[in-house]
């Protein structure tokens, strides 16, 4: 197969796709884009990634592989929207865990799979923290192209995301160490063996994911909304965020682009230490590197390791920093951590009052309600908070949380189950309690 590299052989940063614009024959109006969506015969078209494929020109038609991803919705939610602290028509959730492997990640790996086949790989990696994996498997799989191999830190991935890439059939390795170690390791691996790497450094990922942005501005009517709130972990999403925004910004096909918050769990803030402690900036591409260096070494040092129960984002060194920095210039961002505690709560808010998401998506929520709350993001602002991942991923968490003597406790949001005898009188009575 054809070589793929991920990063600059001198320099070691990751590669960015670029295009001629000038060569790409664009829609007049982003209208064409969701009018191509009722074509629903051709993959292409109902692809929620493929039919904006004029904003990520790298494949020819037959070469896409797509097994009907983006498929997902905007939804305006009242209930979540005063709990944020909004006007009630004034939140939206984009949930991306109605997509096949039920995370966001399938945006990004219908792109780089597409790419995997049009340099003829046979064998495809990643490590992962359980949705990557879950999605990689599931395209080896539906589709046949390629093996898998998927690297787990050990006892760091959710039991769904864990159940899906072994029933999807990966190669799934168990790897001493978190998910920076598999990380590291598979990078390695790939190299050596001329595996196709698909993880958020390879950038046909990103330009998969910059359709998230695209559904959501479809969704209101290409009419942006004043933020963007998304949870980092390797800064995957927020990087392509930012690209697209800047993209469609220069392409004349919005002429605002939103603010976008990033947000941590405070047990795995990188980026919060470094944007908002340190005030690392992308400054035009000149990032001071010794002060990103400095930091790690302080968090070797120290035996820092992250630690959050929103595993999804349990990362240390985000592969995407620097691509991040750049999205956070673009988009005028801010950067924030919320507690375990907090992202719980968000999370059993949103499944009270929507679909229901993974704690790592919950992160948005709770970090909006913080925005709100410090008056960055004004009541009548529009905001969209995205869910990355799909409620049942981790249904421990959720069960932990309702159960007696769970972070729930004491929380307007928990929701106890009870304990009922198989009796019909006492099943009256406790229907009876709750009216
Ligand atoms: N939310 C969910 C549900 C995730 O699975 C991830 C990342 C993120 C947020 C963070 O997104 O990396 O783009 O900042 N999961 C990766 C994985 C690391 O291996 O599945 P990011």
């Amino acid at each position: 197969m054809g070589e793929a590299l991920v990063a600059c052989a001198k320099c070691g940063g990751l590669l960015d796709v670029v295009y001629d614009w000038g060569r790409v024959g664009l829609p007049s109006s982003p209208a064409a884009f969701e009018a191509r969506w009722s074509n629903r015969r051709d993959p292409l078209d109902a692809s929620g990634v493929w039919r904006f494929r004029e904003l990520l020109p790298f494949a020819p038609p037959e070469a896409v592989v797509t097994i009907g991803e983006g498929q997902t919705q905007l939804r305006s939610s009242s209930a979540v929207a005063e709990f944020v602290g909004l006007r009630p028509d004034r939140l939206f959730l984009q949930y991306e865990g109605l997509n096949p492997s039920g995370s966001f990640k399938d945006n990004g790996m219908t792109a780089a799979a597409t790419h995997a086949r049009m340099i003829g790989a046979r064998l495809t990696a990643c490590a992962s923290t359980g949705n990557t994996s879950a999605s990689l498997a599931v395209f080896g799989s539906t589709t046949g192209l390629f093996g898998t191999v998927v690297f787990v830190g050990s006892g760091k991935i959710a039991y769904g995301k864990l159940s899906q890439a072994l029933d999807y059939g990966a190669v799934t390795l168990q790897i001493e160490g978190d998910f920076d170690d598999a990380l590291i390791r598979v990078r390695e691996v790939c190299e050596a063996r001329n595996i196709y790497l698909c993880n958020s450094v390879n950038p046909f990922r990103l330009e998969g994911q910059k359709a998230i942005m695209y559904r959501v501005l479809e969704g209101l009517d290409w009419n942006p909304p004043d933020w963007i709130v998304v949870p980092g972990g390797n800064l995957g999403n927020s990087s392509a965020f930012g690209k697209a925004f800047a993209e469609l910004k220069e392409l004349g096909l919005i002429d605002r682009i939103p603010r976008m918050a990033v947000i941590n769990a405070t047990g795995a803030n990188t980026l919060y230490r470094l944007y908002e402690q340190q005030g690392l900036r992308w400054n035009g591409g000149a990032v001071d590197a010794a002060a990103i260096e400095r930091f790690y070494a302080q968090m070797d040092a120290e035996g820092r390791r992250a630690q959050t129960l929103a595993s999804a984002i349990e990362i240390n060194r985000p592969v995407n920093l620097l691509k991040c920095l750049r999205a956070l210039e673009t988009t005028d961002g801010a950067v924030r951590q919320v507690s375990d505690a907090e992202i719980l709560d968000a999370k059993a808010r949103v499944g009270a009052g929507g679909f229901g998401c993974e704690p790592a998506s919950a992160a948005a929520v709770a970090g909006a309600r913080l925005l709100v709350q410090e008056g960055l993001i004004a009541r009548d602002e529009r905001v969209v908070c995205i869910l990355t991942g799909h409620a049942l991923k981790d249904p421990q968490a959720t069960v932990e949380y309702h159960s007696p003597g769970g972070a729930g406790t004491g929380a307007r949001s928990s929701n106890r189950p009870r304990v009922v005898a198989n009796d019909f009188d006492r099943i009256m009575e406790v229907l009876e309690e709750i009216g």
